[in-house]
């Protein structure tokens, strides 16, 4: 096992890394204990996911989250003090209306939640909005490929880029992104062939979920990753663990201890210091 790395990430790490060449690793995370069990694994980015929508929230996308939630759960993630770099997402519609609104927004990430950076989906279309959110000295983190928030516009959670004009449109977009200054770019649910050009084409890193493995760095989703839910997964998500089945086995003997007795036992019961037990007779 490598050792992990103690030093606090910061936008800036993720540019030194790509440079050296090394790979950059990314999960989210929504809670306290999971922000602390990434960070002391040497994660580098933490991302408060609108992912949470669907796997902490059960909705079957991402649309209903909320800006007040993505504010609270940031906020607990940040209580951990991670030394990953925590970036918070932005849910759909808090980037929507106009540039002013969305800027308002994104500082609520950072003032109120503790981002160190926002990420949000889309290209072309939200320049003028990643630009206002630069001039407010927030980092920005894009996000380019299959954007869940676009879900009913692309007709589905479907591989973006395929075809060349799609792919083109995907490339030129992350050009202009790096021109603009956001510090890195997620490229999700694209051919591997497209992440590849776009990496080697730009200075600043790719952060990759389903684009293959020439992207700089990869993110999962962390529930995803540990195989805390038995439900429906991509194609490209690896399960490094199956705790779905360690959390039922747990919940099942927890409930035939208590049933036949054995929980708690005397050690796991307070008991009366002898002169109480006395006052009281
Ligand atoms: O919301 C999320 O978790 C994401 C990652 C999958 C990149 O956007």
């Amino acid at each position: 096992m490598p050792q992990p790395d103690l030093e606090k990430k910061t936008v800036l790490t993720l540019g030194q890394k790509k440079a050296r060449g090394e790979k950059i690793t990314a999960v989210t995370a929504y809670d306290y204990p999971t922000a602390r069990l990434a960070s002391l694994a040497g994660i580098d980015l933490i991302l408060v996911g609108d992912s949470l929508g669907m796997v902490l929230q059960g909705h079957n996308n991402t649309l209903k989250v909320t800006m007040d939630e993505m504010v609270y759960h940031t906020s607990l993630v940040a209580r951990a003090q991670p030394r990953s770099l925590l970036v918070s997402d932005m849910p759909y519609q808090s980037f929507h209306i106009n540039p002013e609104k969305s800027v308002e927004n994104a500082c609520r990430c950072v003032k109120e939640g503790g981002a160190e950076a926002v990420k949000l989906e889309g290209g072309r279309k939200r320049f003028k909005v990643i630009e206002a959110m630069l001039n407010a000295e927030i980092p920005v983190l894009a996000h380019l490929g299959l954007t869940p928030q676009s879900v009913h516009q692309l007709g589905g959670f479907k591989v973006q880029g395929k075809l060349h004009e799609k792919a083109r449109e995907i490339f030129q977009d992350a050009l202009a992104l790096e021109k603009l200054g956001v510090f890195a770019i997620v490229l999700e649910s694209i051919p591997q062939e497209l992440a590849q050009k776009i990496t080697d084409s730009l200075s600043i890193p790719t952060i990759g979920i389903g684009a293959g493995r020439f992207c700089d760095g990869q993110v999962l989703v962390f529930p995803d990753l540990v195989g805390f839910t038995n439900i429906y997964l991509p194609k490209f998500v690896r399960q490094y663990a199956d705790t779905h089945a360690l959390w039922l086995q747990a919940l099942q003997k927890y409930i035939s201890d208590v049933q036949n007795g054995d929980f708690p036992n005397e050690e796991e019961s307070y008991h009366l210091k002898r002169d109480i037990e006395e006052f009281l007779k």
